[in-house]
């Protein structure tokens, strides 16, 4: 089959968070089975990679979304990508979503309505074949937000394309006002609860969700969670409608060959299980990096967005703590400005036992989950969260909240813990008792064998993608006929 995977970032170029890590290993893990390419706009790093980019189709304009270019550019492994080219909405310095950190959306460009309407609309005219490719696919797999007006494009135009719509974060949705629907070259007759409205305004997200052919999320814990108000963010009732026509599922993300600590040459020494000498080198590394005194106790990690999501509130208030029974922390991540002065003030009331990065590092976040011997994940949610994957595969035994894919990828008391509740007391409970696992060191080197068995990989995914799309596919024919 030929697929358009659509997405804002990938790792390849530009990442912001896990959506990076999955649109850049997804594609190539289901290419053994699909004629799959990606669609992604032709940001600043996009262009400034040596790679060829042939230009190989046009597209006019429509409303205020200006016309552009495709352009076509082939990774090493083979792995084709289009690339929007659109200097005016593209070319910036600056992430993909904005000039804020730590955010797949908030505080983002004032013109993204019109950025990923461009993109939608771009990844609706190549299936309809408007674009003049050589190559047209037969469905659309789109993810977020940024992607959620593609399937509605094509209901508008009378189209029956089978479309995917993946969600990675419901909580970040793309909303606008009302009034840039003509601009954007949308309908008013779809502006409507049973449409793209989402109280008064135009969501990008609920397009996403009401017109595509099905919709997935990436856990099952989370699709579940999403059709509840305490997660649906306001969306539960239409969620909790496409649960019952069956167009609700969840696929888990997995990890890619990457990510294994016997080969990973940004490490400082590789290891494998039982090999603790090669995790202690790494251990050192963020030792010394992070300014840590020598010591035999456990080094906890927080590699993250620092957003409320994320529960970073909860790991600053359980730093002190931690650090008077004999541990030390390294936080490295970027987000809330406010966050991140109060991570500062910690590591200067804890010098030697606290260490902070704030910014982006893979290769730094990569010694962290080699070097650290627990991971703080207190997430409020996590749709799947690829950091305590990481972790688990590298030794790090992760502590967190029982929700989402933090409650499928983690086992309680064997590949790490689990709490419930986002409350100190519980994380802290969870805390003590990581703490009298490390102090018994068979169970503890047990544990981060176990954990690093390396599961959860990219592998898992392929067949219930693959079902997916034969599904939507026989049933658009179906309609189409
Ligand atoms: P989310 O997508 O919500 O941010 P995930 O756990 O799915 O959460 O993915 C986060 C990804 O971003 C992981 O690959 C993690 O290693 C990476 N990451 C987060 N913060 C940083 C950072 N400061 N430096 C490097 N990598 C980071
Ligand atoms: C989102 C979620 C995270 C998930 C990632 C990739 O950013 O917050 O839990 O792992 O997308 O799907």
């Amino acid at each position: 089959q030929r697929i358009l995977f659509v997405t804002p970032e990938i790792a390849d170029f530009v990442k912001v968070g896990g959506l990076g890590d999955v649109s850049s290993a997804l594609p190539r893990a289901l290419a053994v089975h699909h004629d799959i390419r990606v669609l992604m706009p032709a940001y600043r790093e996009v262009l400034a990679s040596s790679r060829k980019i042939h230009h190989v189709g046009h597209l006019p304009a429509h409303g205020d979304l200006p016309a552009c270019e495709v352009g076509e550019m082939t990774c090493d492994d083979g792995l084709v990508i289009y690339v929007l080219l659109c200097p005016e909405l593209y070319e910036r310095e600056g992430g993909p979503y904005g000039t804020g950190p730590g955010g797949y959306g908030s505080g983002g460009w004032e013109d993204n309505d019109i950025r990923f309407a461009r993109l939608s609309l771009a990844a609706a005219e190549i299936v309809a074949g408007h674009a003049g490719l050589d190559w047209q696919p037969q469905l659309l797999h789109l993810n977020d937000w940024a992607c959620g007006l593609a399937p509605a494009y094509l209901a508008w135009q009378g189209l029956t394309v089978p479309t995917v719509f993946t969600i990675h974060n419901l909580a970040y949705q793309g909303l606008y006002e009302a009034s840039r629907c003509a601009a954007l070259g949308i309908p008013r007759s779809v502006f409507h609860i049973e449409g793209v409205e989402y109280y008064g305004k135009l969501s990008f997200m609920k397009a996403g969700i009401v017109y595509a052919s099905h919709v997935t999320t990436v856990s099952a814990t989370y699709a579940q969670e999403i059709t509840t108000p305490e997660f649906g963010c306001g969306l539960d009732g239409l969620l909790r409608c496409k649960a019952e026509q069956g167009r609700l599922s969840g696929i888990p993300n997995g990890i890619d060959d990457s990510w294994d600590p016997r080969t990973d040459a940004h490490l400082v020494q590789a290891f494998s299980a039982n090999d603790w000498r090669g995790k202690r080198a790494n251990a050192e590394y963020v030792r010394h990096r992070f300014g840590l005194a020598p010591s035999a106790g456990p080094l906890f990690a927080m590699v993250s967005r620092m957003v409320h999501q994320k529960g970073v509130d909860l790991v600053i208030e359980a730093a002190p703590s931690i650090v008077q029974a004999g541990g030390q922390l390294v936080f490295i991540g970027s987000g809330e400005r406010r966050v991140e002065a109060q991570l500062d003030r910690l590591a200067k009331r804890y010098p030697g036992a606290v260490g902070v990065y704030v910014g982006f590092d893979e290769d730094e976040a990569r010694c962290i989950y080699a070097g650290s011997d627990f991971l703080l994940m207190p997430s409020r949610f996590e749709p799947c969260g690829l950091s305590q994957m990481y972790a688990q595969r590298f030794g790090s035994l992760p502590i967190a909240h029982r929700t989402g894919g933090l409650a499928d990828t983690i086992e309680d008391g064997v590949t790490g813990f689990l709490f419930d509740g986002i409350k100190l007391a519980s994380f802290m409970q969870a805390i003590q008792q990581a703490f009298s696992v490390y102090h018994s060191t068979e169970l503890f080197y047990a544990m981060r064998r176990a954990a690093m068995t390396g599961r959860y990989h990219w592998r898992q995914s392929i067949a219930p993608y693959t079902q997916l799309y034969q599904r939507i596919s026989e049933e658009a024919g179906v309609e189409a006929r």
